[in-house]
């Protein structure tokens, strides 16, 4: 049987409500914060909830990190760079502290989840004040208090995940129009190359109740955009006594009024023919979809626990675009996964093709301590692991560049996000298929959602023209 999930006990969350206004009127804490994020929409939505914990706490943003007094790294372990990526930046910091011996440097997230990794971060990286996990994020204020207080440095890591979701924390959002909403935490899938699982715990569904307010407060704020975040959102509710599954909450969602809804990430295993029902009858869900395929192969996708074959696969996508006209499909791909042979690496190009995605993310398949396929034999050599990628890489590219085509003369709605980063009288927006869009625009347009024609396609962005009403 599922555990059931619970929420962290109302009274802890009062007691670090209770530490955040202590830490506001206390004399000599740190006054100006940066937070440094990496890996996915998770990691970036918790360091949201850094942010409000760190306002509450009194700190304002700095501009950047050397001018902050304390900056955390909120890291990532999914692959071997994402985590050398991180304790280089960490090491950057060790200069800098030189000069500002007041700067205080905390490091939390995926990465000191792992076994060993807070103490060997402290070891061998003496000027980190602070270290804590995914788990005890809710306790980030008494942990900085201690900090603070006691002079010393602090580490806490909470091994599991107790099966319970934090409420109430406060979130200060980096998008007024844009919002991530997280509905479940953890994972139970198990595939046999990832770390996930045993950083972010087992699946745990928040409170459909609570999701629901929490969209309807975004709609009233004006938001246009909800982003609702889990590692498998397709088998949301499973833990809870409710009855409520994903399909029934994006129905509910979808009531609410807000715009756009997307939703990441679907496992193929569990994308049921009633959420593509859903989805095709909804009023606001985008008809865009992530759909991680990791490899075209089937007995590498049984060794990697996918637990759907090629031919399932691809008889999802059928049925997706049969029932959601013009779905804009993406995926994530792995390649050189221990044992793949050159035919076996010729199923993954095959089936890209077969699919014809917007977009790919590739990577290279990167060994992580205590998962399955870290220990299987045949490991693939560097040279071919980025002969093949550059190859399948190629290949997305030009996939990319003829669907992109195909959009040339359509209108497509831009939610408008900024100015483009190479000239500030160009707009940039996402378009309905989350794909970028640049036109001709002034500032003033940030945050409404306009219609733009399409008039040129690029290599992983379009550019149009701002259609007048
Ligand atoms: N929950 C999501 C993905 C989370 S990780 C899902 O199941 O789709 C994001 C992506 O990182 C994965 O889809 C996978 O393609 C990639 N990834 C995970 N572990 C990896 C590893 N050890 N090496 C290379 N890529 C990996
Ligand atoms: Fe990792 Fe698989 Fe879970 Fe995604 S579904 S987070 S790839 S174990
Ligand atoms: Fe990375 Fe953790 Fe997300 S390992 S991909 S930040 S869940």
């Amino acid at each position: 049987m599922r555990r059931m999930t619970a929420e962290i006990p109302q009274e802890t969350i009062l007691e670090e409500q209770a530490c955040m206004q202590r830490v506001r009127g206390m004399a000599g804490r740190p006054a100006s914060y940066f937070i440094v994020t990496y890996g996915c929409q998770m990691n970036v939505h918790d360091s949201e909830t850094l942010t409000g914990m760190l306002e509450n706490m009194g700190l304002s943003a700095a501009a950047d990190r050397t001018c902050a007094d304390f900056v955390i790294f909120n890291t990532c372990c999914v692959r071997d760079n994402a985590e050398r990526r991180a304790l280089g930046n960490v090491t950057w910091l060790k200069e800098l502290k030189k000069t500002n011996p007041q700067l205080r440097v905390a490091v939390c997230g995926c990465m000191i989840q792992e076994p060993g990794m807070a103490e060997q971060i402290l070891r061998t990286y003496p000027f980190v004040d602070l270290a804590f996990g995914t788990h005890n994020l809710y306790h980030f204020p008494t942990l900085f208090e201690q900090m603070v207080l006691k002079q010393r440095r602090v580490i806490e890591v909470v091994p599991d995940d107790l099966g319970t979701v934090p409420e109430d924390l406060p979130i200060v959002r980096s998008n007024p129009y844009q919002a991530y909403i997280t509905i479940m935490y953890g994972c139970n899938n198990f595939c046999s190359y990832c770390i996930v699982p045993s950083v972010r715990g087992r699946e745990r569904s928040r409170d459909s109740e609570r999701i629901l307010r929490e969209a309807e407060a975004l709609y009233r704020d004006g938001v246009k955009e909800i982003m609702l975040l889990g590692q498998n959102v397709n088998s949301y509710g499973l833990d809870r006594p409710e009855g409520m599954n994903f399909p029934k909450l994006l129905a509910a969602i979808d009531e609410i009024g807000i715009e756009r809804i997307r939703f990441m990430t679907s496992h193929p295993k569990d994308l049921s023919p009633e959420l593509m029902d859903v989805m095709a009858g909804s009023r606001h869900i985008c008809p865009q979809l992530h759909l991680p395929v990791q490899h075209g192969n089937n007995r590498i996708l049984k060794s990697m626990n996918r637990r759907y074959t090629r031919e399932i696969y691809l008889e999802k996508v059928a049925m997706l675009r049969e029932r959601i006209k013009n779905i804009s499909l993406s995926t994530d791909i792995i390649v050189a996964y221990p044992g793949e042979t050159e035919q076996e690496f010729r199923d993954t190009c095959s089936l890209v093709e077969q699919v014809r995605y917007d977009s790919a993310f590739t990577f290279i398949y990167s060994p992580r301590t205590g998962t399955p396929a870290a220990k299987m034999p045949d490991q693939v050599d560097p040279e071919t692991a980025s002969r093949r990628i550059q190859e399948l890489i190629a290949i997305q590219k030009r996939i990319t560049s003829e669907n992109f085509e195909h959009y040339i003369g359509q209108t497509h709605h831009v939610l408008v996000d900024a100015p483009s980063r190479r000239d500030i009288h160009q707009m940039s927006g996402k378009n309905e298929y989350n794909i970028t869009v640049n036109f001709d625009g002034s500032p003033d347009m940030i945050g409404s959602i306009l219609p733009v024609r399409i008039t040129e396609a690029r290599e992983t962005t379009l550019r149009g023209t701002l259609v007048q009403a």
